[in-house]
Order: structure tokens, then C-alpha cells, then sequence
């Protein structure tokens, strides 16, 4: 009788345990979320493009028009420097980083560009790298213009970068959260499924009853 209660007791204290961790758990997640900055790598300066696989070999079109398509892909190679820039500018990354699957990490010297479209818009980051209102960008680019094509590159691949950030963001979040519900869910039915299997099927007199009739 007494070892049925302590094992009850036992059992309710870990399945207590069990709440109160994984209630603390989705708080430190979310929390983690809510902190997660932008991280910047100041030791990261240059590119490495030994360690960057070349996206796509895309023919570079110089279109006669004037409004000029960039491709997102060619940009990307420009950003981190896979692909030199005509002039030979500096690599956008030696200074910027953008946060985006496959992008090394950038310099921390100047704003990280993960989110530059959505402050700024495709025309504003155009006006940055052919007016270059920045001293510091003034001094690598003046005297090394970056070509039309290759600032629309880059806007293009800017655009695509902030797209992915946000559809991230909310993704992995929602994502963590899921799946650490359904873990959660699974540990306490295999917890709740253990107990259970020991639990008492009969009334505790249904053996001594049925002895009873027996010898009657
Ligand atoms: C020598 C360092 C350096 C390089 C190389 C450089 N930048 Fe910059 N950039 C800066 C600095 C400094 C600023 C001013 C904002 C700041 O202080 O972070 C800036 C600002 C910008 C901004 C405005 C950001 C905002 O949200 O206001 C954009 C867009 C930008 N740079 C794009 C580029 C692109 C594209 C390249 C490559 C073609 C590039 N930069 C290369 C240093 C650099």
C-alpha cells in the first residue's frame, strides 16, 4: 500500500518536473529569438572564395536598354567577391555582411545589409553605390566605378536577401516552437503509456474474491 503511494507520488513529481521544464525551455527559446541580433563577424574581412561554391556561370547580357534587370545570383558573386567587379572595386563584403544561407560572413565596419531593401528600397541602395554619399565607400569606389550591371546585380541580390531574412525570421521561430511542442507531446505520452502499463486493472480484492467463489 505505501510503496503504490510512493510510486504515485514519484510519478506526479516527474511529470510536474516534466511541465515546469519544457515551460522554461519555450521561454529560453523565445527568448533567444527575441535576442537573436544580426550577427557580425569583425575577425571576417575578406572573402574567400575557396570556401564559397560559384552559384551559377550566367552569361553577363549588357542589355542596350536603360532600365537594367539585375541578377540576383551574379550580384551575390559580386557581394563576396567570387566575381571581380569590372573596375576592380573592393568586395562589398570586406565591409558589409549579409546575413543569407551561403553567404560568408561579412566585415562588421559598416551596417549589415540583410535588411538594407527594406530601409532603403532598390532606387535608395542604387543611389549608395553610384552616388556614394559614404566616405569610406567614396575612397574605394570613385576611383573604381562600380558598372550600371553591376549595381543592379547587387540590388537584386539585396532584394533577394532581405526576402529570405524575413521569411526566415518568422519561420524558424514558428518551427522551434512546433517542434519543441511535439517532442514535448511524444516524452509525456511515453511517459504518461509507462505508468500505465503498471496500473492496478482489477479491484485489489478481485483475487481473494475469486478464491472465494472457487472454494465455495
Ligand atoms: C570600405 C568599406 C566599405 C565598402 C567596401 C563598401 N561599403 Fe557600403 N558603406 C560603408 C559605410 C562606412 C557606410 C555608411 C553606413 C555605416 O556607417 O555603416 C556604408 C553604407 C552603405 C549603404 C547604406 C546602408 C543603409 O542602410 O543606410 C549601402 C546600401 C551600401 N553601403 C552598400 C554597399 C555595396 C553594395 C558595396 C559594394 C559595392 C559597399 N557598400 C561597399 C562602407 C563600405
Amino acid at each position: 500500500m505505501l510503496n503504490l503511494m510512493k510510486k504515485r507520488l514519484l510519478s506526479r513529481i516527474i511529470v510536474f518536473a516534466l511541465l515546469v521544464g519544457s515551460f522554461a525551455a519555450i521561454k529560453v527559446v523565445a527568448q533567444d529569438a527575441e535576442n537573436a541580433a544580426p550577427q557580425g563577424d569583425s575577425t571576417a574581412t575578406v572573402a574567400d572564395p575557396a570556401a564559397e561554391e560559384s552559384v551559377s556561370e550566367t552569361p553577363a547580357e549588357e542589355p542596350a536598354a536603360p532600365a537594367l534587370v539585375g541578377d540576383a545570383a551574379r550580384g551575390k558573386d559580386l557581394f563576396v567577391g567570387n566575381i571581380s567587379f569590372t573596375n576592380g572595386g573592393p568586395t562589398c563584403n570586406s565591409c558589409h555582411n549579409v546575413n543569407m544561407a551561403g553567404v560568408i560572413t561579412g566585415g562588421a565596419l559598416a551596417l549589415d545589409l540583410t535588411q538594407a531593401h527594406s530601409r532603403l528600397d532598390r532606387a535608395g541602395i542604387e543611389g549608395v553605390i553610384s552616388g556614394l554619399p559614404y566616405p569610406q565607400m567614396r575612397q574605394s569606389y570613385e576611383p573604381r566605378p562600380v558598372t550600371e550591371q553591376e549595381i543592379a546585380d547587387i540590388a537584386a541580390f539585396l532584394e533577394e536577401a532581405d526576402k529570405q531574412a524575413a521569411a526566415n525570421s518568422t519561420a524558424s521561430i514558428g518551427g522551434v516552437m512546433l517542434g519543441g511542442g511535439i517532442v514535448g507531446a511524444v516524452v509525456l505520452l511515453i511517459l504518461i503509456s509507462l505508468f500505465w502499463i503498471k496500473r492496478k486493472k482489477r479491484a485489489v480484492n478481485y483475487s481473494i474474491y475469486k478464491r472465494q467463489i472457487k472454494s465455495t
